[in-house]
């Protein structure tokens, strides 16, 4: 109760304290190879040690997979070896809930076959065990729970008979807590992902990588990619770099212009190392340093813009309790939104073993006040969630309506029932600086 109330004053604290870095982020070494798939597994079975537990938290007897290389269930990548690569053959797996009877206590049960040898021991695993509820993971709308390939359905329906088929359910939040929790173990690393993540911003963002009338957003694109790659990591999405105007949006696609001076930049990228996935956006400021104009930073008008933004991140925060629904969030956030004068759009998302993760979502971009099945799912403790989302805000200079666009990954704190940023947020612009060039002697990298 005391440890709560100072933590609670902490936390306070800290909101009103800057949660943009002070120091400049540094790229975090991971290690290696060998070693990051020894610490996945031990995360793997601390995963998997859960779903007894979670079959009784929602009345499972038994939880069945069936899967072919190459067709492999959603759920096997959340299941698997550090050093597996895809399911052999066809892998059945059963997770069990009774711990006296089956076979040595093993838990999942699990068999490689491709001569049909699985079904006879199969029925006669069910058939002493009994199960009243089988779960398969046939979900119409949610792909957590909807990795069963509907060959394999078939040929479960063959091989199983009404005698078990009759007892299968449908229960998607099983397979969705599964995916979306995370061991706690996790996070050191998430933070060091999330380092790199800003380093990366800090470097590509800056007048080593751009020099302002040569390289073009593609250029710098591709400059985060190779990136990637000196510093062993991959990525499930590809960088997306654009001049933000009125009109740049919503620029997927990112732009292909040439960056100039009084350009505000943007990027939307993500990471991927050791099963974690990071998803940020955010924004530069290409220094006017030409022509007697000597800025120094960013136009008091883009400030005004991104501390709009950041309030929006506040407003998610604060709300976002575990237990309600990603649409009971939205409704509130957007109701604060209008009293305090704030216009922009919330759509934000769990994030972690996948960069769109399992869990309940809050907002969609094409759906910004209600989202069926996906918004009405609770939101979960114990996991990670990238706060995505944008404030509009008028730039009278550029008689522009801009959206401030950022991106920043969060984590549950158990003690506080409240969220956290990973490495913390965005709230000075990135500035590039062409006079810096010169004297810092950077030449114009070439891309090609
Ligand atoms: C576990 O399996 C045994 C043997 O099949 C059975 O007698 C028992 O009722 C089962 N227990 C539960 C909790 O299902
Ligand atoms: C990336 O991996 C290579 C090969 O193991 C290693 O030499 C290099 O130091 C690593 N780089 C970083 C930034 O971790
Ligand atoms: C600002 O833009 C609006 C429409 O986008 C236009 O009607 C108006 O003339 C512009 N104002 C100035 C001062 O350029």
């Amino acid at each position: 109760m005391i440890l709560s109330f100072f933590l609670q004053i902490l936390v306070t604290g800290l909101a009103l304290a800057q949660l943009h870095p002070k120091e400049p982020a540094i790229y975090q070494r991971l290690p290696s190879l060998r070693e990051r798939a020894h610490i996945q597994d031990q995360w793997r079975d601390e995963r998997i040690s859960t779903i007894p537990s979670l079959l009784k938290k929602y009345n499972i007897d038994a939880w069945l997979m069936s899967q072919r290389e190459h067709a492999e269930d959603t759920i096997w990548w959340s299941t698997k070896h550090a050093t597996d690569y895809d399911a052999h053959r066809r892998t059945v797996v059963l997770f069990h809930a009774n711990k006296s009877s089956l076979a040595g206590h093993v838990n999942p049960l699990m068999w490689v076959d491709n001569t049909g040898q699985v079904w006879p021991e199969l029925r006669a695993t069910l058939e002493s065990y009994n199960p009243k509820r089988i779960l398969l993971n046939t979900d119409r709308d949610i792909a957590f729970a909807a990795g069963l390939h509907a060959g394999e359905l078939f040929v479960l329906q063959e091989e199983l008979g009404h005698r078990w088929m009759s007892k299968t359910v449908n229960e998607p939040m099983l397979a969705v807590e599964y995916v979306a929790t995370k061991m706690s173990g996790q996070l050191a690393y998430y933070k060091k992902l999330q380092e790199t993540v800003w380093a990366m911003l800090e470097e590509g963002f800056s007048q080593r990588v751009i020099h302002p009338g040569v390289t073009t957003t593609k250029d710098v694109e591709w400059w985060f990619l190779e990136k990637m790659q000196e510093q062993n990591v991959t990525t499930w999405n590809h960088p997306r770099i654009s001049v933000l105007t009125e009109e740049s949006y919503p620029g997927w696609e990112g732009s292909d212009d040439i960056i100039r001076e009084g350009d505000i930049l943007h990027i939307d990228f993500g990471i991927t190392a050791m099963g974690l996935n990071t998803d940020t956006q955010h924004m530069a400021y290409v220094l006017r340093t030409s022509d007697d104009i000597l800025e120094t930073d960013a136009p008091e008008s883009l400030k005004e813009g991104m501390r709009k933004s950041n309030r929006m991140q506040d407003i998610v925060l604060e709300n976002m309790k575990v237990g309600l629904s990603g649409n009971e969030v939205l409704r509130v956030c957007l109701e604060q939104m209008k009293r305090e004068g704030i216009e922009g759009q919330i759509f934000s998302h769990p994030i972690g073993d996948w960069g769109h993760d399992a869990g309940s979502v809050i907002g969609f971009l094409n759906l910004p006040e209600f989202v069926p099945v996906l918004g009405e799912l609770p939101i979960l403790p114990n996991t990670y969630y990238s706060v995505e989302l944008y404030a509009y805000h008028f730039i009278s200079e550029r008689n522009e309506t801009i959206r401030f666009r950022q991106e920043e990954n969060v984590y549950y704190v158990e003690e506080l029932n409240s969220w956290q940023f990973v490495r913390g947020r965005q709230e000075r612009f990135h500035l590039i600086d062409g006079r810096k060039q010169q004297q810092q002697g950077f030449t114009v990298q070439n891309f090609s």
